[in-house]
């Protein structure tokens, strides 16, 4: 008998009901949108509510911000990560480090990049083993690479990531930024070869603002391609009804029955 995936609820209100129950578990999930679109939020709602309620214990790999901040701005959803980390159900890293690296030696060689990088990953791996930790957040991909512009020795930063990800075998949450008009879904057009499920976060500025969240893939997981509206309020991100009318899957498959049945009149 084929056995069914395991899913990990995303603690975000609205998701595990387009997620078919929540990611796969041991899902690879690039979270990818411009600024200020959430995904921060995404990612501390995704392991606050895995500690919290869920008994998962998660670890933060910041690359952006210093956990410092991170705690603060999560803390005006209530949640309280210092206490969590002090309970050994949350563990943070800080990897904002490598930036400073990286931009103090711009022409640092590839062999101490990977050298600085593997310490940093080897360091994220020994905390998710002791935490036993099954629920990770690399927030954010890109800045792994902060200022390197040689798209080969991005190639080798994100491997190395890649590697780490697989071996740790977490469900795990990574964020990228999409620069508008790229048209690519991520900053550097090779995070997403490191994902099993890619979604993307949007904010539309029309007569009023609207924030969305659209599931580009998720490997072993019919969801809908439906644009969905999301809120961010003091309860933090809130999954609202589709938008629009773009859909495979179900309605695919109604769209395509209508198609055969005016065919065969
Ligand atoms: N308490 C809050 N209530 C409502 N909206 C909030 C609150 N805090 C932040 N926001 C909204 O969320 C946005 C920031 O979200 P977040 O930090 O998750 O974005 P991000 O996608 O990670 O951005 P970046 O690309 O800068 O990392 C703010 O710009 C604001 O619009
Ligand atoms: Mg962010």
């Amino acid at each position: 008998m084929e056995e069914a995936i395991e899913r990990v609820h995303t603690g975000i209100p609205g998701l595990d009901h387009v997620l078919e129950g929540g990611f796969p578990k041991g899902a690879r999930v690039l979270l990818a949108g411009g600024a200020g679109c959430g995904k921060t939020i995404c990612c501390g709602q995704y392991l606050y509510k895995g500690a919290t309620r869920y008994s998962e214990p998660g670890v933060y790999v910041s690359t952006e911000e210093p956990p410092t901040e991170f705690r603060a701005n999560m803390l005006r959803f209530g949640w309280d990560f210092k206490k969590l980390e002090a309970e050994k159900k949350i563990g943070m890293v800080d990897a904002v480090y490598q930036r400073v690296e990286s931009e103090m030696a711009e022409q640092e060689s590839l062999q101490s990049i990977l050298y600085n990088l593997r310490s940093k990953l080897s360091e994220v791996k020994i905390l998710v083993e002791q935490l036993g930790a099954t629920r990770l957040v690399v927030d954010s991909l890109p800045g792994f690479g902060f200022r390197v512009t040689d798209l080969n020795t991005l190639r080798e930063i994100f491997l190395e990531v890649g590697l780490l990800l697989k071996d740790v075998g977490c469900t795990t949450v990574m964020t990228t930024e999409i620069v508008e008009g790229s048209g690519l879904i991520s900053r550097y057009g090779i995070e997403e070869f490191l994902a099993t499920g890619v979604m993307v976060l949007s904010l539309v500025k029309q007569s009023s603002p609207l924030r969305k969240l659209f599931v580009r893939k998720m490997r072993g997981t019919s969801h809908s391609l439906n644009d969905f509206a999301f809120t961010i309020g003091t309860e933090g991100v809130n999954i609202k009804g589709p938008i629009g009318v773009r859909s495979a899957g179900h309605g695919g498959r109604r769209l395509q029955t209508q198609r055969r049945k005016r065919r065969s009149r």
